[in-house]
């Protein structure tokens, strides 16, 4: 069965205007009166207020004592909440003064009305018993608006800011300043409500303003111009531009009534209204008024006389008509009372009268008739245009008229008329839009994709978006020069816009409407099948919501192949739609939407979305799968992407602490530490935080007793590279942890550790260990590539081939060197770990460099050190930049050597608060491009340097090379100390078996003792 009811929905968060009104009376009415009569004239005033309130087709919430509170916008939202909610108080207002004028005329008794409105976000719903409870509005909103009331003055309506500033334009306002109000945590500015403004359409209000230049719409603008010319021929006809809200259908038909008034042309204007659809009549009313000129104030006997005059002009058979003509605009000649004819009668007959002035041959020149927002259009109106369109025919006369699309003109297959509809703007368009209103301010730059991305080429959207960036100080500035000052992200949706989308939303079949809100959970795309499973339908149900969404546009479409995928059409609509849920409610259907993925997705597809179902299962309360999916999500993101997993664990630290502490949730809270401290060496970290994590997972690990995690955390604390210690104490440590996970006898572990420990041999210049070591590590993988991967090192399998070549070219078998760290290379992209492939890449520049063939090893050095920036961890980054710098000095490009180990040791060491294990060899490096650069003395000192710290350290990888450069540097300065630093140099390369090291220096002896004598 269907899991989509058709009954009304739940409670939901509406965008409302409150209102409240109260009747103050004399004090002492009650004792003067009868409580009868007292009770009739309260019912009267109840009944004014209740009548305006409906009026505008509000909700009468709830009678308080004496008076009302309504809300404008629920049950069914209303874009134009704000405004119906002033009509409503001006309407009681003068209603009020009516009455209470007649009781003190009559009864001498004081009465006054009270008003106060307020915009916002409420709860809305039936409250109580599920079935039987009323149905009311609860929020802040609410009680601000109460505040108003009791703050406006008798006679007057008080708004606050956000009703004033969705109804400014449309209302007269006058700014009362800032108030304090008991509740609020700001003071609120008030306005009162001082009467209806000029603006009736957006458009006016976009107009006073300052349009925006006009962009774009070319093709329509010609179409328009093309029926204007038929028309002026004498072949009228009807043009209807159709499109959502906001798309510009107002601005494209101004500009075109602009450009006939230009040509001289008469345009008459007329639109219909949203709150007028009870108040028949009204745009057919406007357009006559407009057609024979008729202004605001004129005197009655003026006016009948024009109408007059311009219909007889015409044609004199409409002396007959004149009575009713004069009666419906407003000035009824007391001489000649219209006809006592039914409502329908005088309805068909001022239709008559309409389309015999469009059609009487005596009319030469040409008119165009705007209609605009047909979508509220009256019944009456409906059928004169009906009738109007049947007229024009041979006339000419151009009748352009607009609407959305969800209106379906009847008469839509008539020969005279034709459709346009008006697609979104493209990015040039609206690129050039937004800088005509926000400027070219360099800082702007980055607007323009996240503003096309979430207004998808509605200008309306646009405009609104950048105004609600500027009303919240993320752009300062003026209009047409706005600077960025904040960031982009994070802005919510403007109010006017908010409206316009919920009230389409509110519109759709309860049944629809909830498919919607399920679909803006999963996302701004989604697929069929995980629609389906979210909302709980099979698959015949799905569909026909899906079309009625489509059809009324807020779907669309994206793929068809291999899987039919459909997406919001506008990013804003999932946003409001997203955003009028219950959090209860909203949270099950994230929880539905991780099921319903986990459900229809691969294994290997799910790595990839983990993170997205993680996201889900926290929307929807469920702490503990969060937490799983995140780690998941964290493990694929692995090595390649450092930065994402570094975050990801952090998510799961944050969720596991959340969690009552059971076996699972403190694994999940040591791992995510300690899996954060391994990213800690490779991109860098706090080191107070660093020591914060070390600690707390510690802690866990040995309140839960877990040999695995306590491993772990010897490796990641004491055994990790970049910590600052004595190599011996590195490798000891290091051989501790593979004693504790061999204890702890866990497979990967005890592969991962040993990577570790080899990489502290190598620095401590152990080769011959170093050896052993990953031979022991490879034969505990038995060769299987997912054993021990991503807990140090991405492949295990591919990075102890890389590891072992740097020792075995130190051992001087450098033939075996090469083949290990091809093999590396090989393995590296076979099994995805970009990380080893770069280390890889390095150290085959450097050996590559070594065996004489420096071109070659340039320029893998260099495409290394491009492709290392994009993996972005420092560590990365600063070994492919000691490749180069080594590859670069070799190469003799001393400068390009130089700047290459200077970047290296300044992006490690202020990533990692310290110089690391590497820290001698950088030193070495810049040593040697120093000399390269015939920069001598400060050689001589770098390597002194180099060599004193390797020497301090333990470090001796590098140490016979630290020397060596030194004894040349010295060597070139003539100075002293040649000998010794290349007696030292060869005594550590024979107690560690570094051939490569001892050939090179002892054929270059002769040379440099040479030199110096
Ligand atoms: N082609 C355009 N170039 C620049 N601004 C536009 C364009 N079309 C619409 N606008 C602006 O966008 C806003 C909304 O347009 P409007 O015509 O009122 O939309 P609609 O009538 O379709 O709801 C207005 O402020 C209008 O000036
Ligand atoms: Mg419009």
């Amino acid at each position: 069965m269907s899991k989509l009811s058709n009954e009304a929905l739940d409670a939901e968060r509406k965008q409302v205007t409150v209102l409240f009104a109260d009747v103050m009376g004399s004090m002492d009415l009650a004792e003067q009166h009868d409580p009868e009569e007292w009770r009739k004239i309260m019912q009267r005033f109840f009944s004014i207020l209740a009548d305006a309130v409906t009026e505008f087709e509000g909700t009468v919430d709830k009678f308080t004592g004496d008076g009302i509170m309504a809300v404008f916008g629920a049950p069914v939202a209303y874009e134009d909440h704000a405004r119906r909610a002033c009509y409503a108080a001006l309407r009681m207002l003068d209603d009020v003064a009516e009455y209470a004028a007649e009781l003190r005329r009559e009864e001498g008794l004081n009465f006054s009305v009270r008003v106060g409105a307020n915009s916002g976000e409420v709860v809305a719903g039936a409250i109580g018993d599920a079935a039987g409870g009323d149905y009311t509005a609860i929020g802040h909103t609410v009680g601000l608006a109460q505040r108003m009331e009791a703050l406006a003055e008798p006679g007057k309506a008080y708004l606050t800011e956000s009703t004033a500033a969705l109804a400014e334009g449309f209302l007269e306002l006058e700014d009362l300043g800032e108030f304090g109000i008991k509740g609020a945590s700001r003071p609120v500015r008030v306005f009162e409500l001082a009467g209806v403004g000029k603006a009736r359409s957006r458009l006016d209000l976009s107009r006073q303003r300052g349009f925006s230049r006009f962009v774009g719409r070319g093709e329509e603008m010609g179409a328009l111009e093309a029926a204007l010319a038929r028309a002026q021929a004498g072949a009228g006809g009807v043009i209807g531009v159709a499109a959502e809200p906001g798309a510009g259908k107002s601005r494209l038909c101004h500009e075109f009534a602009q450009r006939c008034r230009e040509a001289e042309l008469e345009v008459f204007e007329a639109q219909a209204q949203a709150y007028g659809q009870s108040i028949p009549f009204m745009p057919v009313l406007q357009m006559l008024r407009a057609y024979f000129g008729i202004g605001e104030r004129e005197a009655a006997r003026a006016t009948r006389e024009r109408i007059a005059g311009r219909t007889l002009l015409l044609d004199p058979g409409f002396a007959d008509d004149l009575p009713l003509l004069f009666d419906f605009l407003g000035v009824p000649d007391p001489d000649r009372p219209p006809p006592q004819i039914s409502g329908e009668a005088r309805q068909r007959a001022l239709r008559g009268i309409v389309c015999r002035l469009t059609s009487s041959p005596a009319r030469r020149h040409t008119i165009v008739i705007v209609v605009e927002d047909l979508h509220w259009i009256d019944e009456g109106s409906e059928a004169m245009l009906a009738d109007l369109v049947e007229a024009i025919g041979g006339t000419p006369t151009l009748l352009v008229v607009n609407y959305r699309p969800e209106y379906e003109p009847a008469w839509a297959g008539a020969p005279s008329y034709r459709g346009i509809s008006l697609a979104p703007l493209g990015p040039a368009d609206t690129r050039e839009m937004l800088r005509d209103i926000a400027g070219e301010d360099p800082s702007l730059d980055g607007l323009e994709e996240p503003i096309h991305e979430r207004a998808a080429g509605n200008p309306f959207f646009v405009e609104e978006i950048v105004r609600e960036l500027a009303e919240t100080g993320r752009l300062q500035g003026e209009r047409g020069g706005y600077r960025l000052a904040g960031p982009v992200e994070g802005a919510r949706v403007p109010a006017s816009v908010q409206a316009i989308l919920a009230a389409r939303i509110d519109r759709l079949d309860p049944a629809d409407k909830q498919l919607l809100q399920v679909a803006s959970v999963i996302g701004k795309e989604f697929g069929e099948r995980a629609l389906r499973l979210s909302a709980g339908l099979e698959a015949e149900e799905l569909n026909p919501h899906l079309c009625a969404l489509t059809d009324a546009g807020f779907l669309y479409e994206a793929e068809l192949y291999p899987e039919r995928l459909l997406a919001f059409r506008h990013p804003l609509t999932r946003e409001v739609v997203y955003g009028t849920q219950l959090g209860e409610r909203r949270a099950a259907t994230h929880a539905a939407v991780a099921r319903a993925t986990i459900e229809l997705e691969s294994s290997a597809r799910l790595d990839e979305l983990a993170a997205l179902v993680a996201h889900h299962w926290e929307e929807g309360g469920e702490t503990l799968e969060a937490a799983r999916w995140f780690a998941r999500a964290a493990h694929w993101a692995g090595h390649s992407r450092p930065q994402d997993a570094l975050r990801l664990w952090q998510r799961v630290t944050e969720l596991a602490d959340r969690l009552e502490e059971n076996e699972e949730t403190a694994a999940l809270g040591v791992i995510s530490r300690l899996l954060q401290l391994d990213y800690a060496w490779r991109l860098g970290m706090d080191r107070a935080l660093a020591d914060s994590l070390a600690a707390e997972a510690g802690e866990i690990a040995a309140r839960i007793g877990d040999l695995r995690s306590q491993a772990l955390l010897q490796l990641l604390t004491a055994a990790r590279p970049g910590v600052a210690h004595h190599a011996r104490d590195w490798v000891e440590s290091a051989l501790r942890a593979v004693a504790l996970a061999d204890e702890a006898g866990d497979p990967d572990l005890r592969v991962g550790v040993r990577c570790a420990a080899a990489y502290a041999l190598t620095c401590a210049g152990e080769m011959e260990r170093v050896v052993a070591m990953i031979d022991e590590m490879l034969a505990l993988t038995g060769g299987d590539p997912a054993v021990g991967a991503g807990i140090v090192i991405g492949s295990p399998l591919a990075w102890g081939p890389m590891e072992k070549s740097l020792a075995l070219k130190e051992l001087g078998r450098l033939d075996e060197a090469e083949a290990s760290v091809d093999e590396a290379l090989r393995l590296a992209a076979e099994h995805g770990d970009p990380e080893t492939e770069n280390w890889s890449r390095g150290a085959k520049s450097t050996l590559l460099c070594d065996r004489g063939e420096v071109e070659a090893g340039v320029a893998l050095a260099r495409r290394n050190r491009e492709l290392t920036e994009r993996l972005g961890d420092v560590f990365s980054r600063s070994m492919a930049l000691n490749s180069l710098a080594y590859a670069e000095v070799a190469a003799g490009e001393g400068e390009a050597g130089l700047a290459a180990i200077e970047l290296s040791d300044r992006l490690y060491r202020e990533a990692m608060g310290g110089g690391g294990e590497g820290e001698a060899w950088r030193s070495t490096l810049k040593a040697r491009a120093l000399l390269a650069l015939g920069r001598i003395e400060e050689a001589i000192a770098e390597a002194e340097w180099a060599a004193d710290t390797s020497r301090a350290r333990g470090m001796l990888w590098q140490l016979p090379t630290a020397l060596h450069t030194l004894a040349q540097a010295r060597a070139a300065a003539g100075a002293a100390g040649v000998e010794e630093a290349l007696d030292e140099a060869v005594a550590v390369c024979r107690r560690h078996g570094h051939a490569l090291a001892l050939e090179r220096i002892e054929a270059e002896r002769p040379s440099l003792t040479g030199a110096r004598a």
